[in-house]
């Protein structure tokens, strides 16, 4: 990853940089700190330019304008937050980003923290601040031509608000996030020859430096557990599996925790049942659910969450070999029931059903959430829009529904029940690993919850939002980190004591 982004906090007290950086409504109205910093005749010639280029001042919108003569600086560049009536919902870490954008990299700029008629909060400027830096993003590890790298160039910006003292604590936090979500970013988007079960292990480890604990289940322990169904997907491949648990402890002992689960398939050919190659090499994206559940115990301990939060992530690489795994085996998986593979490619719920079975019987938590990157049929229902929800809790439903709409990052409720159930029946075992195309995100979730008990449970299906993401204003990366915010924001919202 590189870090494309050098920011501090000042006051409003003066322009250094060579662009200077202003907020302005649809009357195009500056701010009184930004018409001072901006100098005389900043105001009319943003009238003359804005009606020549048809700029209204709508959200996220940008003029990039030569700054007035004698001013200090060389560029005035104006963003437009929308009509004054939507003020209250503006998204400021999409303002954020919509200014890197329009800097683009290798300058270095003020930015005027203000806009005509309201405060901008501290912790809503840290929300500009964390916009910037997730647009600053790039994975470029493996470019070896400096022109590949240089072409952005770090960008230094110096953000100026009202109360510099109480944004840096608000960025402090905003920082913790923006770090966990880059570091699912780079975890989805390395190739797969790179991140494979091991590899990801040790990088989870990682966060021991945080004050998270973390084990690492080797395939020994894991067949000692008895979780044969994930051992089943790893079997046809040269790289062990792993399951790997870690705990942040930032709540009082007796505090029941709340665990997050993730499907880590570092590379999905389909195994047997194998995957057409065109698109292939984008399977190396299908570890993005326990890229989300490691960026958010980063993000959590970082910020010194306090909550007690379990993340485990089940490590496999479905491979076809020789020992790989045939349609037709049963598995018993660690619940004691048995599963007819009927598709070696529906591999991601043979991975999570031992690893849910599991958390739930040694952590008893408050809520499972697991996130996958499950079926290619939640494209179909979805797009790349909204991630799948499946939940026996409406509570939970509810709290993700508005954690979504809070960090943009919006999932949508789909159904359980009996007869989606009665689909994975099979001939010959407890169940099978798949009914077909109908309902095929459904009857994955079906499986899933199978395997959970009467904990409250969220299965977020991420085929369409956790990888091959689409360029938005605050995120230009393949692999977007997805569900990083959603869940620090479900926590902060309702779980930190
Ligand atoms: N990892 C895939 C699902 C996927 C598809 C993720 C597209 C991201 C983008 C999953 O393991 C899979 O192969 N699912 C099958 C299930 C089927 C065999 C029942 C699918 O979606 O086709
Ligand atoms: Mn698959
Ligand atoms: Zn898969």
């Amino acid at each position: 990853m590189s870090q494309r982004l050098k920011l501090e906090i000042k006051a409003l007290d003066a322009v250094e940089g060579r662009d200077l950086v202003v907020l302005v409504g649809e009357d195009l109205v500056l701010s009184g700190p930004a018409e001072a910093l901006a100098g005389r005749d900043a105001t009319s010639l943003l009238a003359r330019m804005a009606a020549a280029s048809h700029f209204k001042g709508k959200a996220f919108s940008g003029l990039t304008l030569p700054s007035p003569e004698g001013a200090a600086y060389e560029r005035l560049i104006v963003v437009g937050l929308g009509p004054s009536s939507e003020r209250g919902e503006l998204d400021f870490a999409t303002l954020g980003g919509a200014i890197a954008g329009r800097l683009g990299g290798g300058r270095d700029a003020d930015v005027v923290a203000a806009m005509p008629g309201a405060e901008i909060e501290a912790k809503q400027a840290a929300e500009i601040a964390l916009g910037l830096r997730l647009r600053s993003y790039r994975f470029d590890r493996y470019k070896t031509k400096s022109k590949d790298k240089d072409e952005a160039g770090t960008l230094s910006v110096t953000l100026r608000v009202t109360d510099p003292a109480a944004t840096r604590k608000a960025l402090k936090v905003a920082e913790a996030i923006a770090a966990g979500v880059l570091l699912a970013r780079d975890l989805v988007n390395e190739p797969p020859n790179v991140l494979y079960p091991e590899e990801f292990a040790d990088r989870a480890k990682k966060l021991e430096k945080l004050g998270v604990e973390v084990e690492v289940l080797d395939e020994k322990d894991l067949k000692k557990i008895g979780m044969r169904a994930l051992l089943g997907v790893g079997q046809g491949s040269r790289r062990e599996s792993r399951v790997v648990v870690m705990r942040w402890n930032g709540a009082g002992k007796s505090d029941e925790p709340v665990a997050f689960i993730g499907k880590g398939v570092t590379f999905d050919t389909g195994g047997i049942s194998l995957k057409p190659g065109a698109g292939m090499e984008d399977m190396k994206g299908d570890m993005a659910g326990a890229a989300c559940v490691v960026g958010l115990l980063h993000a959590l301990a970082a910020r010194k969450a306090k909550v007690n939060a379990i993340g485990v992530i089940g490590l496999v690489e479905n491979m076809p070999d020789g020992n790989a795994q045939r349609p037709g085996d049963i598995v018993a998986s660690l619940s004691g029931q048995t599963i007819e593979i009927i598709n070696t490619d529906a591999e991601g719920r043979l991975v999570l059903a031992d690893v849910l079975w599991y958390t739930q019987d040694r952590f008893k938590p408050r809520f499972m959430i697991n996130l996958a990157t499950l079926t290619g049929a939640i494209l179909v229902a979805l797009a790349q829009e909204n991630a799948g929800l499946f939940t026996n809790s409406d509570e939970l439903a509810q709290r993700l529904t508005a954690a979504g709409l809070a960090t943009g990052e919006t999932v949508w409720r789909m159904p359980l029940g009996k007869a989606y159930d009665k689909m994975i029946d099979s001939k010959f075992a407890d169940m099978k690993n798949s009914a077909g195309r109908y309902a095929g995100s459904i009857t994955a979730a079906q499986f899933l919850q199978r395997h959970v008990n009467d904990v409250p449970w969220a299965h977020l299906d991420i085929a369409g939002t956790g990888m091959a993401a689409k360029d938005s204003e605050i995120n230009r990366s393949w692999g977007p980190g997805w569900g990083v915010r959603l869940l620090d924001r479900l926590v902060r919202d309702h779980y930190e004591s």
